[in-house]
């Protein structure tokens, strides 16, 4: 465009990149879009006070709109108070108030809720079976004594961990006993738990690129973290002997965020090097029960239970806000990190447990598990398929599996800085991989890690469209390679 809505302050984002998504509406919510695309970019302080807009027949080409929305959008604007007319031509932004300390422009460059959010990390939460909830909890509440509802014990009821002991071992291979499983409030509180415990025996290895929680919930606890570098197999075990820690907290089933699976070597040798030690694997399996190209990989745990303690929750199956995990720990470990449940909370809600208890019990959870499967596998081809026909030649790395894919897109994308800012300001949501830690590559190619379970397939194809236009993409020949993760 010959003129970009000048940004004669200097800040502000180019008119068309602010307004990318009002081509792709459907032709009668064009001038609504548009509109409201504007008012957001005046509200959220994208478009500063006292910069010129194109001429509405220069945005309409760039839109590829027709000049008479534009104009409307503009006289409506301007009728509001968001925009004036000059003297002579043009048309120009007002200063307008915005509310105390709020930013101008909150991060997803629009001021506004993201138009299509890749960010990883949440299930779909409209997949949430609340009928067969409801049921579960009518059952379990009729079915509690009034002595039932006085402190739990620490370590859980007794009939969720004979469930969940009976459900891990069928699942996931985990070697577990209910007496040696814990109900808690998550991964998050398995961790913590384990790190008060772990306090004064050395630092914790955490993954790099890893799930930044891991390092955040271990200094918390009390312990150090040292990162140590992840390859193809895994965290490397020369990194690891050299980092001074004893314990290390690792993804083995679909490494976070690269995607990779631990395979059998990385796996013995990770042993081996906790038993030389005397030290200790913490297994995260947040999404292990995912796998789309077959059987999941079984637990570590079940290789060696005295050096793996293992958690996992229903964050990634039903929903994280239900905070409800379990943690098996050796059982050198397991009275103290009773001990410390017992005195974070005093045992975790008893209505919660015996709700799903029931749950696990009657079949439901793994009718959860099966419709979460076939919901995000179809997404996941989805992704790879818009992917395919949006931007041609990225690359989709890791293995099928989980909730989010790596995917490395071609140097014509690239800067990364200039990516993403395009993407905030047409509204796309994005986490690139250099955010979750690690050695940026050298190869200066943009990798992000989108997050699809959440969206549906029409709504990844939309998203990718935007994106591709956001980057000053047109759309290409399908080509989608596949690759494994670079070392
Ligand atoms: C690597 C990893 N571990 C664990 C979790 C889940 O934590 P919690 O069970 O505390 O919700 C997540 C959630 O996003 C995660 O990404």
């Amino acid at each position: 465009m010959a003129n970009t809505g000048t940004n004669p302050g200097g800040r502000g984002t180019p008119a068309w990149e602010l307004l990318a998504g009002v081509a792709t509406a459907a032709p009668r919510r064009r001038g609504r879009e548009l509109q409201a695309g504007l008012r957001d970019a005046v509200r959220s302080g994208r478009l500063a006070g006292g910069t010129r807009l194109p001429a509405s027949r220069e945005l309409a080409a760039d839109l590829g709109v027709s000049r008479g929305l534009v104009t409307r959008a503009y006289e409506q604007l301007t009728a509001e108070g968001y925009l004036r007319s000059g003297r002579g031509a043009g048309t120009w932004v007002c200063e307008i108030a915005r509310p105390a300390g709020a930013p101008a422009g909150d991060g997803d460059g629009r001021g506004g809720e993201p138009v299509a959010d890749f960010r990883p990390g949440t299930p779909d939460l409209a997949l949430f079976p609340r009928a067969a909830w409801a049921a579960a909890h009518r059952r379990a509440l009729a079915a509690l004594p009034h002595r039932g509802l006085g402190y739990p014990d620490p370590r859980g009821l007794p009939e969720l961990r004979r469930a969940l002991a009976a459900l891990l071992a069928r699942r996931r291979g985990v070697v577990v006993d209910a007496d040696r499983l814990l109900v808690c409030s998550g991964v998050a509180q398995a961790l913590t738990l384990l790190g008060v415990v772990l306090r004064g025996r050395g630092p914790v290895a955490v993954e790099a690129p890893g799930s930044p929680p891991h390092e955040e919930l271990f200094t918390a606890a009390g312990t150090g973290t040292v990162r140590v570098p992840v390859d193809g197999s895994g965290l490397v075990l020369r990194e690891l002997a050299a980092s001074g820690a004893r314990a290390a907290v690792v993804t083995p089933a679909h490494q976070f965020p690269t995607g990779i699976v631990y395979p059998p070597a990385r796996r013995r040798e990770l042993l081996a090097w906790a038993r030389e030690l005397d030290g200790l694997l913490v297994e995260d399996d947040y999404d292990g029960e995912f796998r789309f190209d077959r059987a999941p990989v079984g637990a570590l745990q079940g290789l060696d239970p005295e050096r793996v303690a293992y958690t996992g929750s229903v964050s990634k199956s039903l929903a994280p806000g239900l905070r409800l995990g379990w943690l098996v720990v050796p059982e050198r470990l397991l009275g103290e990190v009773v001990e410390r449940k017992r005195l974070m909370d005093l045992g975790h809600p008893v209505l919660d447990q015996a709700l799903f208890a029931d749950f696990v019990a009657s079949g439901e959870y793994d009718r959860q598990l099966r419709r979460c499967q076939r919901a995000y596998r179809e997404r996941r081809d989805a992704l790879v398929a818009a992917l395919a026909e949006w931007c041609p030649g990225a690359a989709v790395t890791g293995i099928a599996a989980g909730l989010h894919a790596i995917v490395t897109l071609p140097e014509r994308f690239g800067p990364q800085e200039r990516f993403l800012a395009r993407a905030a300001a047409a509204g796309v949501a994005l986490r690139p991989l250099t955010d979750f830690g690690g050695t940026a590559p050298a190869d200066g190619r943009v990798r992000l890690v989108l997050g699809y379970a959440h969206l549906g397939p029409g709504a990844i194809r939309r998203a990718m469209r935007l994106l591709s236009r956001a980057a000053g993409e047109s759309s290409g020949a399908p080509r989608v390679t596949k690759g494994a993760f670079p070392a």
